[in-house]
């Protein structure tokens, strides 16, 4: 195959199909899956599968797609670690002047490791932080600490002084917003166990302003994951802004609101993707940037975004072999070599992840032969699936698949159940592949035992 050119659609930003010559063996010409420059049949023959792959351009465009939409405003995104924190995609958003938020000391440390500079851009959030944990964060000087209970503010007070500096503290509060989600990734509720109640703000508040070592620079709030619609953010942030005047009339100096993370990205694509993905996103965040700056007008705080899926989410792929066919009764299974191990999100939240070919025919989507299959994976769980009834193109054993937006929560939800090492992960950009992880091996698993 030589001469190719762009198909006229992209599956996900970054990644794309790419119309081949015909082979002069088959004489049938096809697309190939790329992300940027690179085929992705060509890494997945060079490095293994189950394989991640992220494209370096579209977590830089979704940072770019953020920095723009709150461009108006004095602001930080702090990246949120947890969604994926291999350290060349840290060091990559660093470089883009982003700040990280942090929910343990081993987030911590990687930020450090991956950038040093950055500790002063850190937020760290978390219900449990431990005595270890947060007199690291001191030492390395960060920005707020998001306090989740008056417990942990003694606690802070005490590391504080023994190390002779003072805290910036911003009060994670509860707001009491439901918002559309799954049930174990919202937080905005007072049956949860994050941040205070708001109607208790004050009292702590006070309680800061007492402290020597402690000192009141912020409000932080929360909601949840995976939010598409922006109004739950919207009545947040008013009852923040609420809040922020009225600890102002208190005397406290609050400079920062923390609007937390949260923005959803869309998991499931109509039928005719277009390549006007980034422009969606771009459109969606300043949606999304409306509805936290317009009730904080008049404010003039610094605002911080934690945002962790809808950077790094429709960034990764993972890719993955057909190991196995078989027909269960009337049921069809694809059996693939990547399981909930790899990636948990169907087997935890039921969550929906597309699934497409790494190389298909030309013939348009929706006119090709298509067949309702289970795609599964070899641990012996029933919950290990990827989708369920799911109408695909037909695959054969060997097959390559790609599952969309795994850039989030994917690696980093990653275990080694059933004794699986886990996936290698390659950074693409332009026409460079480069492993940032290299694939486990079993000695790797067993190394720490005894
Ligand atoms: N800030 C705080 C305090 C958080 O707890 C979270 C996510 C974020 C920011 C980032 O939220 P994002 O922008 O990524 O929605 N494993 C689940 C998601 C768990 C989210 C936990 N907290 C999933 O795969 O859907």
């Amino acid at each position: 195959m030589t001469a190719r050119r762009k198909a006229k659609f992209a599956h996900a930003p970054g990644f794309a199909y790419v119309q081949k010559t015909a082979s002069r063996s088959s004489g049938v010409p096809e697309l190939a899956l790329y992300s940027d420059e690179v085929e992705l049949s060509h890494l997945a023959n060079r490095y293994g599968t189950p394989l991640y792959v992220y494209s370096a351009d579209v977590i830089r465009d979704r940072l770019a797609s953020f920095q723009s939409a709150f461009h108006g405003v004095p602001h930080t995104i702090c990246y949120s670690v947890k969604a994926n924190s291999n350290l060349n995609i840290l060091r990559l958003l660093a470089r883009s002047g982003c700040g990280f938020d942090v929910v343990s000391g081993g987030e911590l440390e990687r930020v450090l490791a991956a950038n040093r500079a950055s500790a002063r851009r850190v937020v760290f959030s978390g219900v449990g932080k431990t005595r270890y944990e947060i007199a690291a964060a001191l030492k390395a000087k960060i920005l707020l600490f998001n306090v989740e209970s008056e417990s942990e503010l003694q606690v802070l007070a005490d590391c504080a002084a023994r190390l002779r500096s003072v805290a910036r503290v911003a009060l994670r509060v509860n707001p009491d917003v439901a918002a559309d989600t799954h049930p174990y990734i919202s937080t905005g509720l007072h049956a949860h166990k994050f941040g205070v109640p708001i109607r208790e703000a004050q009292r702590l508040y006070a309680k800061v302003a007492e402290a020597t070592h402690l000192r009141a620079a912020g409000v932080s709030v929360h909601i949840g994951s995976q939010i598409t619609d922006v109004a739950p953010f919207a009545e947040t942030m008013t009852r923040v802004a609420e809040l922020v005047r009225e600890l102002r009339d208190d005397g406290h100096a609050i400079d920062y609101v923390d609007a937390g993370g949260g923005l959803g990205i869309p998991y499931q694509k109509p039928a005719s993707a277009n390549s006007s993905a980034q422009a969606d996103f771009s459109k969606q965040v300043a949606a999304y940037a409306r509805a936290i700056i317009a009730p904080l007008h008049g404010l003039n705080v610094h605002l911080l975004l934690e945002p962790g899926r809808s950077i790094v989410g429709p960034a990764g792929v993972l890719i993955t072999s057909v190991i196995y066919r078989k027909a269960n009764g009337g049921k069809r299974f694809v059996i693939v070599d990547a399981a909930m191990n790899d990636l948990i999100r169907p087997a935890l939240y039921g969550a929906y992840h597309e699934i497409i070919p790494l190389k298909r025919s030309p013939v348009a989507e929706t006119e090709g032969p298509r067949e309702t299959v289970d795609v599964v994976g070899p641990v012996c769980e029933t919950g290990d699936f990827f989708a369920r009834d799911r109408a695909l193109p037909a695959v054969k054993e060997g097959d390559l698949l790609a599952i969309l937006d795994a850039g989030a929560y994917g690696m980093a939800l990653a275990s080694n159940y059933n004794t699986r090492p886990r996936p290698a992960e390659i950074l693409v950009s332009g026409k460079s592949a480069k492993v940032i992880r290299r694939r486990e091996k079993v000695a790797d698993l067993i190394r720490t035992e005894r």
